[in-house]
């Protein structure tokens, strides 16, 4: 049987639409290695360096946690729960309406301002979803008659936006900034609603957007610039705002794009930018405007979470410590751990029977790692994805690192 996940996608000639769930069911149930082995896994704490976890088949054991995006360890941090638990207290646990309507709060409003104040523009809007987020803002700011530039590692969200606007949708190579050039310099005169989109900190590689070099192309070639900033808020940056942070060019970005459930901890997306964007998307981006409002309790858990962004108070150089760590751990090891430049670290292994395998093994072993292939990155680029986080230590550090390397061994990723 054919095992690629694009063979599940369309229904085949005289099947019904429901078919390809069979289909599926029966590789999933054959015993035959898919990736998606820890399909059903239950963590059973709260985010943390150690967390037990219970197999699909009934099985509890404790891993060392490397597969959260919670970085910086907020979503468990003492603060952000007592602002959110206060929030649960006063608004109860959902808002029953959509921001537009009857679903905002003082707490939603003053999250915006401080997700505003924290990138210096006038004003932001929040999402009750990351991946709503970017899909509705490019869908809301660009149509038929534009011209959407994406680097080909951006998220799948921003492509699915891109796909939904209608505009026309041009794609450079990762980070290639001459492709990019050639793209720009060979757009009709005509087609001036122009935005180039790119991933602040890239998902899958953790390595940075040369945004300087983008900034002085989209003003050379009067294009707009969104950067979706997910893994570098709080993170990279000298004071933790970010990719635009790291590479000066705070200020110059038009849509300060990001999620609050990477780093912050939480949940939603937002989009910093100037009043008049923010307005627009208020009416015009549909994931906001028909879907309802974030919970309270989460909004005032992230207000607590940019209070300690705005004064760098969250926990970044030990982060960092622990980034340093590791990417050293598994340099000395012998692992290609491509260009990380973020909490974000890769370890290439370029095969996925290998691949899968050794995600089993490493979880029953003790480790847990996140595992990526198609459709996120291409096959042949299979790879684990690491993620540091605040709250590991050293010795858990070693112990992950002792571990993946005694079972990359057996499949001879490293010698
Ligand atoms: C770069 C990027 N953008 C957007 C998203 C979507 O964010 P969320 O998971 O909060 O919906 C993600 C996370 O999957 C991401 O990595």
């Amino acid at each position: 049987m054919n095992l690629k996940f694009e063979n599940f996608v369309d229904t085949l000639q005289g099947e019904d639409i429901l078919a390809k769930t069979d289909r599926l069911d029966e590789v999933l149930s054959s015993g035959i290695m898919t990736g998606n082995e820890a399909l059903g896994m239950v963590t059973m704490n709260k985010v943390s360096p150690e967390s037990d976890i219970r197999e699909k088949d009934g099985k509890i054991h404790n891993v060392i946690m490397l597969g959260s995006n919670s970085y910086l360890n907020l979503s468990t941090h003492p603060q952000v729960m007592d602002g959110a638990r206060q929030a649960l207290d006063e608004f109860g646990y959902g808002m029953g309406a959509v921001s537009n309507y009857a679903g905002i709060t003082d707490i939603h409003k003053e999250l915006e301002g401080r997700i505003a104040e924290f990138y210096g523009v006038e004003d932001s809007i929040v999402f009750p979803s990351g991946y709503g987020a970017n899909v509705g803002i490019v869908s809301a700011l660009c149509s038929k008659n534009d011209v959407v530039i994406n680097d080909a590692a951006n998220h799948a969200s921003i492509f699915d936006g891109c796909m939904l606007s209608g505009a026309d949708i041009k794609v450079y190579p990762h980070k290639d900034m001459r492709y990019l050039e050639r793209i720009l310099s060979r757009l009709p005169e005509e087609k001036t609603g122009r935005l180039i989109i790119t991933d602040g900190v890239f998902s899958m590689d953790g390595d940075m957007a040369p945004l300087d070099k983008i900034v002085e192309l989209a003003q050379k070639y009067r294009c707009r610039v969104m950067v979706d900033d997910a893994h570098g808020v709080g993170v990279v940056g000298k004071t933790g705002r970010g990719t635009a942070e790291y590479f000066g060019v705070t200020g110059k970005i038009d849509l300060n794009v990001g999620m609050l459930s990477k780093g912050p901890g939480g949940l939603g997306g937002y989009c910093a930018a100037s009043r008049k964007v923010v307005q627009y998307l208020r009416l015009y981006a549909r994931s906001y405007f028909f879907s309802t409002a974030l919970p309270a309790s989460v909004a005032g858990g992230l207000n607590e979470v940019f209070k300690l962004l705005a004064s760098d108070n969250a926990g970044r150089e030990k982060l960092w410590e622990n980034i340093n760590y590791l990417k050293l751990k598994l340099s000395e090891k012998g692992f290609d751990i491509g260009n990380s430049q973020s909490a974000v670290i890769p370890v290439m292994i370029y095969s996925e029977p290998v691949l899968f395998e050794l995600y089993d093994k490493l979880r029953r072993n003790g480790v847990y790692v996140n595992i990526v292939t198609y459709p996120a990155v291409r096959r042949k680029e299979c790879r684990m994805r690491l993620c540091a986080m605040k709250d590991l230590n050293f010795e858990q550090i070693e112990r992950a690192v002792d571990i993946i390397a005694k079972y990359a061994r057996e499949y001879n990723v490293i010698s």
